[in-house]
């Protein structure tokens, strides 16, 4: 049949009300398992797909979710990615995934679109430096739940993890290891990620009466930067044992460029990182870094927004902070042990 088969051709075909056709479209109510599959079979024969449009203006719900995320080539999101796709598949709800690359005009054109399409909610990874007021303008029409970088100024749920603690941790462990000349590669320093990452970093050091200011370098969270600072380091003849990366991919891009000038690592300089992306555990040596429960911040959050699309918006923000697990493995001299 053509196109425009109704759910009106469908009841008729499988000989019920469109009340029941309107059950097992939904999912909703009792439908005993004969005229299930009378229905299914009529759908199937008629080629009947629901108009989506339709159903969704007369429930005032499309069960879509957005995520905008600021780099989806980074292994890190999409494990976070994952862990919102389960949540909300699981209770019915398809994912609309939006990569930014951390640019405003990609995160406004992904807070249209989203908006247009009439998603129930958005969870929001924040990437640019303007993302605080995109993160408003969406969460003035729908719910908005903010993951990983906090937002500052606008109230919504929030899922992070302890980033000072995590980087204060691995810090006092390298200084353990016996580390005093240590460089720092950081993340955007627009992001809380990056600024927390930091902040630990150097409160390690003052508490531990390490007076010496630490070589610090701005980095953008890209495997590229990590190899390109760690050959500049080299070049500046610091004398640094230890580079300290704000993420797994500059990490390792720090460790092969060292590798690539027959540089020892850990014998001649130890390197680390933050996140535990699965790579971390498969390059030689293996990656020392601060593991985050992406998977978890992922679905916490997408539970969080649905709950509050679900049973309404009235509920006060609420912020949730999963700690970090300090992973020493090879690349200090470590053996593979969670600290
Ligand atoms: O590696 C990407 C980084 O961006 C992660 O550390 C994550 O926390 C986010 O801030």
């Amino acid at each position: 049949m053509s196109g425009n088969v109704t759910i009106r051709d469908v009841a008729r075909k499988a000989g019920v009300s469109i009340s029941t056709v309107s059950r097992v479209i939904n999912g909703t109510g009792y439908v005993r398992e004969s005229t299930r599959k009378k229905i299914e079979d009529a759908i199937r024969a008629l080629g009947y797909s629901p108009n989506h449009v339709a159903r969704s203006l007369s429930k005032g719900s499309t069960k879509i979710i957005g995520a905008i995320l600021p780099d989806i080539s980074n292994p890190f999101f999409p494990t976070l990615a994952r862990g919102i796709d389960d949540a909300v598949s699981s209770r019915g709800y398809t994912l609309i995934i939006c990569n930014t690359d951390s640019d405003v005009r990609q995160e406004e054109s992904s807070v249209r679109v989203l908006l247009e399409k009439r998603v129930d909610g958005v969870v929001f990874v924040a990437g640019s430096p303007e993302s605080a007021s995109l993160v408003r303008r969406a969460s003035e029409q729908v719910p908005v739940a903010v993951i990983d970088r906090e937002v500052e100024g606008v109230p919504c749920d929030t899922v992070t993890v302890d980033n000072f603690r995590g980087s204060y941790e691995l810090t006092r462990y390298l200084l353990n290891c016996g580390h005093r000349k240590m460089a720092y590669i950081s993340g955007p320093l627009h992001l809380s990620t990056s600024k927390k990452r930091l902040a630990g970093f150097r409160a390690c050091l003052r508490d531990s009466g390490v007076n010496d200011e630490p070589h610090v370098f701005h980095g953008d969270f890209k495997y590229d930067t990590g190899y390109s600072i760690a050959r500049e380091i080299i070049r500046m003849g610091l004398g640094i044992t230890c580079v300290v990366c704000a993420n797994d991919l500059m990490a390792i891009g720090a460790m092969r460029c060292f590798q690539d000038l027959g540089i020892g690592v850990p014998s001649q300089v130890a390197v680390c990182g933050f996140d535990d992306i699965t790579m971390a555990s498969l390059v030689r040596p293996s990656l020392t870094t601060v593991a985050q429960p992406a998977y978890r911040m992922g679905a916490l959050a997408a539970e969080m927004l649905l709950e509050r699309i679900e049973k309404g918006r009235d509920q006060s923000p609420r912020s949730r902070v999963l700690e970090p697990v300090l992973v020493i493995r090879d690349s200090t001299g470590g053996g593979g042990v969670k600290a």
